[in-house]
């Protein structure tokens, strides 16, 4: 039987830092408060004219470049993301034209931070049902859009990116090996943003008024939380797949706070030279956390042949998830 393999993947940034010394003139913070409550010393910001499906085609370009495909061999685009360029139609389809991908379909999903690790599961269940063969799997955000600079106590964290993967089926023994997914949406307040949708509407003047078109957190919360379930989906998978912790070359985290990245490596019991760490540069990007630092590493030559990764991550939903990946 098939399941997927990753084959290809690429990044693409905005060229614009928002350091930390920028956010003090901003909001009543402080570099060392940001830095020793998050690990965030800066992050990436889109310019005023940028359009996030155009950093999304980059990083797809590298991507199938690296994987030696051309956008005609897709037969299926998944693009995880909160921050589409407008509501309707699905990103993915922009992205689909702007690519000439004809042959692909071509959607988005919103699983918050987790929707790369949902695209990586739904993306392998495709190709064991024979459904998709050549996945393109992206997840794109332009978080600092939807950020309430006049909030600090959510706006120090969220930067801009993308980051894409291609999947390719193969037969061989390297590839997904486990993914899982989990949702509690009894904890939909944790993470949300109220306005925009169909109960505010962006043209009612509540949306506007009570900044209801803003990112809102719990972030103590959240934190606790995003660590016990993290390490749960990390543990299950491990289990599933006949691995132990100790297997395991890189955990690859979703990049929220260095703090919940720490924590869930010590319950884990991989140190922190395995766990891959890059939100001092970028903050969370969401969804494009894990495509970026994946690609960092690839790039970098730190992922090898043969390494185990732990992919897991944690977001709005609340949704969670863990995939383990013989590269
Ligand atoms: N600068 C200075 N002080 C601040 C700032 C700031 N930027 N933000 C908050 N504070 C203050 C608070 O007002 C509070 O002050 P008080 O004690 O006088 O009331 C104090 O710092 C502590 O605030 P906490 O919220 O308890 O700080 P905490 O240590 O929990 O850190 C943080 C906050 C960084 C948000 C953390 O809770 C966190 O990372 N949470 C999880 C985030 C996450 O995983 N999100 C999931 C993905 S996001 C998505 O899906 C889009």
């Amino acid at each position: 039987m098939y399941h997927a393999a990753i084959a290809g993947t690429g990044r693409a940034v905005p060229p614009t830092i928002l350091t930390n010394a920028e956010l003090e003139k901003i909001v009543d913070t402080s570099d060392e408060w940001i830095r020793t409550r998050t690990g965030i010393r800066e992050r990436r910001k889109a310019g005023e004219g940028d359009v996030l499906s155009d950093y999304a085609v980059e990083a797809s370009r590298q991507a199938l470049e690296a994987g030696g495909l051309v956008p005609k061999d897709l037969d299926t685009i998944l693009v995880a993301t909160v921050t589409p360029d407008q509501p309707i139609p699905a990103m993915a389809c922009l992205i689909q034209n702007k690519l000439g991908a004809k042959k692909a379909a071509a959607w988005d999903h919103n699983a918050g931070c987790s929707g790369w690790l949902y695209g990586l599961h739904v993306a392998d269940a495709l190709i064991q049902a024979g459904k998709a063969h050549n996945v393109l799997l992206i997840g794109a955000e332009f978080l600092t859009r939807l950020a309430d600079y006049t909030d600090r106590a959510t706006c120090i964290l969220f930067g801009d990116g993308a980051g894409a993967t291609l999947l390719k089926a193969t037969r061989s023994d390297h590839g997904v090996l486990a993914t899982t997914i989990r949702t509690d949406g009894a904890g939909a307040s944790f993470i949300c943003m109220p306005g925009a949708g169909s109960v505010y509407p962006p043209n009612r003047p509540e949306t506007y008024e009570q900044r209801l078109g803003f990112i809102k957190m719990m972030g103590g919360e959240t934190f606790k939380v995003a660590v016990r379930s993290m390490t749960d989906v990390c543990k299950q998978v491990l289990d599933e797949s006949g691995f132990a912790a100790s297997d395991v070359t890189w955990l690859l985290p979703h990049q929220a706070n260095d703090r919940i990245i720490t924590a869930v490596g010590d319950r884990l019991g991989i140190p922190s030279e395995r766990c891959i760490v890059n939100i001092e540069r970028y903050g969370n990007t969401s969804s494009a956390t894990i495509p970026i630092a994946l690609d960092e590493y690839v790039r970098e030559g730190k992922i090898k042949k043969g390494d185990l990764i732990l992919f897991t991550a944690f977001g709005a939903g609340l949704t969670w998830g863990a995939g383990l990946v013989r590269w």
